[in-house]
């Protein structure tokens, strides 16, 4: 392999966790990458990263198309890390025995470790973690020239290394919360083994470097974005702005399916961050075209369709451009296949544009996470208020107002989430909060008001936690603020007479309604 770059690449073999990995590397300060486990090798060498990797994964490397990675690799001088699958795909290539397993062992466990070993060396005299398993398969014979470093409570091996300590291996998860050592044991994994340094970080020398590569790119070529009010297609156009000033025009569009006051307070941010942005109102058009469906996907569709030919108009009316910037972060860029290509985010706001609008792709943020372009966005000054708000889905309300979509009924919704909304920021929550949001039901019931008999609409309450919006969790909220929030909704909101609360986590649910 030619000279290795300070970045730890992860071999993806399916598991859950491999973003979870990626992150905790970045955490650590050193930059990390994913590619899929059938990546071509020329592509894994071409990376040469400091060190190697490879995720769990739900297969059993008994099976004869179990995920596989090629031994000249594994061979090289290159550090290796294996977990959990990791760790039974290099027994099972360097000739060690795997048993398929009978029962899993899934949860936490505690793990006796070696202090030779060279992961737990940081750890102290304890010689015993917490750690978090989940696997069915087991190693039951070290591969020739591998010694075993940790075993759990049950005598199974936990972990091992090779004699000259380049390869290393785990069965349980370092990277979740529930392996309390695990930054430990990464850490050593990524600065006593693979030698990187903690260069990564996102504070201005990145911001800067970026924006020089923008105008170097760029020059003085025209840039247009469509604006969504979320923090990645912001803090994209922030960056782009400060490469190419007005020479960047954005595109917001308010289709009249946003929560509450809501157009008003993006454009006034976009203000203040001296974004040159073109405001088009065009509820109207939105709502008269989504007239009478009430099929969660016809509405997806029209939505969409719609939303390019209002971008497209608006576009030709701004004379064009020679660069679309897209608002891409790195999970987009994974989830889209194979690591990579420069696919279209396929969801409304910025989909598939027509073929006589070639333009190239700008997409400053392609290789941040999240929570690392809130950091950028930190840096640039924009407010923490705005870079904390929830994810919100580009077809907005429409997938959260159940049946017809009538002016009316938005907003009553409207109301209903904004008071829902300012009681969890009342009680603290919104933070700890992956999404919270209210869904209209067109589900009539019989109510009571004084001596009036009603016949109202339904609310739920929908609040879950989530690190990725893959699953997700529903959470507790206190039952004061349920409490509240329901007096409140059905006091203020006269068109709703019964408030519920979503107790579903994803899987089975998912996190918005339709
Ligand atoms: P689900 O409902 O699939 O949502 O559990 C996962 C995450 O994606 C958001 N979401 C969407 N975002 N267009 C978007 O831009 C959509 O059509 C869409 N549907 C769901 C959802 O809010 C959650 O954060």
């Amino acid at each position: 392999m030619k000279k290795r770059e300070n970045k730890i690449l992860i071999l993806d073999c399916g598991s859950q966790y491999t973003q979870l990995i990626a992150r905790r590397v970045r955490e650590l300060g050193v930059f990390s990458e994913i590619l899929f486990w059938d990546s071509p090798a020329e592509k894994i060498e071409t990376s040469s990263p400091s060190g190697i990797i490879i995720s769990g994964g739900p297969r059993s490397v008994l099976d004869s198309d179990a995920p596989s990675i090629p031994m000249h690799i594994l061979r090289s001088d290159v550090p290796v890390l294996g977990i959990c699958y990791g760790m039974q795909l290099i027994a099972h290539q360097f000739g060690g025995k795997v048993k398929r397993g009978e029962a899993a062992e899934y949860g936490r466990a505690k793990v006796k470790f070696s202090a030779d070993g060279r992961l737990f060396g940081g750890l102290g005299e304890g010689k015993e973690i917490q750690a978090w398993m989940s696997h069915w398969d087991q190693v039951t014979e070290l591969p020739q020239g591998f010694s075993a470093t940790a075993w759990s409570e049950n005598g199974a091996l936990a972990a091992f290394e090779s004699s000259d300590g380049r390869i290393n291996a785990l069965q349980f998860h370092p990277e979740v919360v529930h392996t309390p050592k695990g930054r430990d044991i990464l850490s050593a994994f990524l600065f006593d083994i693979c030698g990187c340094s903690a260069d990564w970080n996102l504070g201005i020398n990145w911001v800067e470097r970026e924006i020089d590569k923008i105008k170097e790119k760029v020059g003085t070529g025209r840039v247009i974005c469509g604006l969504s009010g979320g923090v990645d297609s912001t803090v994209s156009a922030v960056i782009t702005s400060r490469a190419v000033g007005e020479n960047l025009h954005c595109i917001f569009v308010d289709h009249g399916l946003l929560r509450k006051n809501e157009a008003d307070q993006v454009m006034e941010t976009y203000r203040t961050l001296s974004l040159n942005v073109h405001r088009v109102d065009a509820e109207e058009r939105f709502l008269s075209a989504l007239a009478g469906v009430t099929d969660p996907e016809k509405k997806r569709k029209i939505i969409g369709e719609l939303f390019i030919r209002v971008f497209e108009e608006e576009a030709r009316r701004i004379g064009g451009s020679d660069w679309l910037l897209q608002g891409t972060i790195y999970p987009d860029v994974v989830e889209s296949g194979h690591g990579g290509g420069n696919v279209i985010k396929s969801h409304h706001n910025v989909g598939g544009l027509p073929d006589d609008m070639k333009m190239n792709l700008l997409e400053p943020l392609r290789d941040l996470f999240k929570d690392e372009v809130r950091a950028v966005g930190k840096t640039m000054g924009i407010e923490p208020h705005f870079l904390e708000r929830h994810p919100f889905p580009g077809p907005g309300l429409a997938v959260r107002c159940l049946g017809e979509l009538r002016k009316e009924r938005l907003d009553v919704l409207r109301e209903a989430d904004a008071i829902f909304i300012e009681e969890i920021r009342k009680f603290g929550l919104y933070k700890e909060i992956w999404q919270a949001f209210c869904a209209l039901l067109p589900v009539r019931s019989v109510g009571v008001v004084g001596d009036v008999r009603t016949y109202g609409e339904t609310a739920v309450l929908r609040a879950v936690s989530s690190l990725d919006a893959m699953t997700a969790e529903w959470v507790h909220l206190p039952y004061e603020l349920l409490d509240t929030v329901s007096r409140r909704i059905c006091n203020e909101v006269p068109a709703i007479n019964r408030v519920v609360l979503d107790v579903t986590g994803k899987p089975p649910a998912t996190i918005e309604w339709e």
